[in-house]
């Protein structure tokens, strides 16, 4: 649901790992576009998402196909390629496959569930520019979402951006607060979940700083982050 927002009306969207299929039906659900072609390579959540595709009544309008990432498509750049719910790496090995045969400005939606810190690095040294990201919160687990484009240019990124993010616009987190068990209460303001997303990152980079040195460095600038958030 979160990822949708930046989908626009009748685009061609190409959702590489779909599982049970419910971005394309929930795109077709609010009649934000009916151009989709679907994709997974395992056959249980193929199975899946065709028994949700065909229990909405949308056999006829989604794509569905057993392939391995992105192989074998061209593009013309009109596309916007979704790969969600996977890791940093595994999304970063599936876009470096396919990058000779992308369009300047061809846009993308990621969502690395771990290794976030690689798919950033990764996208900077090869060319494809963060505009935008979203902390969302679901179930008391954090997720960021990349709005990407590609530019061919690389870029530098540091390492506190790419283990937090970068680009990213706090007051537009409102309203993506899809957890059932939510009470709408204080904690779910934009600033509350981003700052309680930071706190998250702040103790993760402490553990790993015990066995990596650069992770000294993220953990000092994220308290920096955390305080500035208060004292604005
Ligand atoms: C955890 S699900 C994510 C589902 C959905 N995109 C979401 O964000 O909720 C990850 C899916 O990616 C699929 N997947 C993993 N590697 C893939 C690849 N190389 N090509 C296509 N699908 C892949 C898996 O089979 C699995 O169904």
């Amino acid at each position: 649901m979160a990822l949708i927002r930046w989908i626009k009306p009748d685009s061609f969207v190409i959702d590489v790992g779909t599982d049970h299929a419910y971005l394309p039906i929930a795109l077709i659900d609010r009649k934000i576009t009916h151009k989709i072609l679907a994709i997974d390579n395992n056959y249980k959540p193929l199975v899946k998402g065709r028994h949700n595709i065909r229990l909405a009544g949308y056999t006829d309008l989604i794509q569905l196909r057993f392939n391995d990432g992105l192989k074998n498509i061209n593009f013309t750049g009109d596309e916007v390629i979704v790969i969600a719910g996977m890791g940093g790496v595994l999304i970063s090995n599936i876009l470096q496959e396919a990058k000779s045969r992308f369009q300047k400005n061809q846009t993308f939606i990621l969502q690395p569930n771990w290794t976030w810190y690689e798919l950033r690095k990764w996208l900077a040294d090869n060319g494809f520019q963060i505009e935008q990201e979203q902390v969302i919160k679901e179930q008391n687990k954090f997720y960021s979402q990349l709005l990407v484009k590609y530019t061919g240019e690389k870029y530098a990124i540091t390492d506190t951006e790419a283990f937090c993010g970068i680009n990213i616009n706090i007051d537009d987190n409102s309203k993506l607060n899809f957890d059932p068990a939510s009470t709408n209460s204080e904690d779910d303001s934009p600033l509350a979940v981003y700052s309680a997303y930071l706190s998250r990152l702040k103790r993760l980079a402490e553990r790993k700083s015990r066995s990596i040195a650069l992770y000294h460095k993220i953990r000092q600038d994220i308290e920096s982050m955390i305080a500035k958030l208060y004292s604005d």
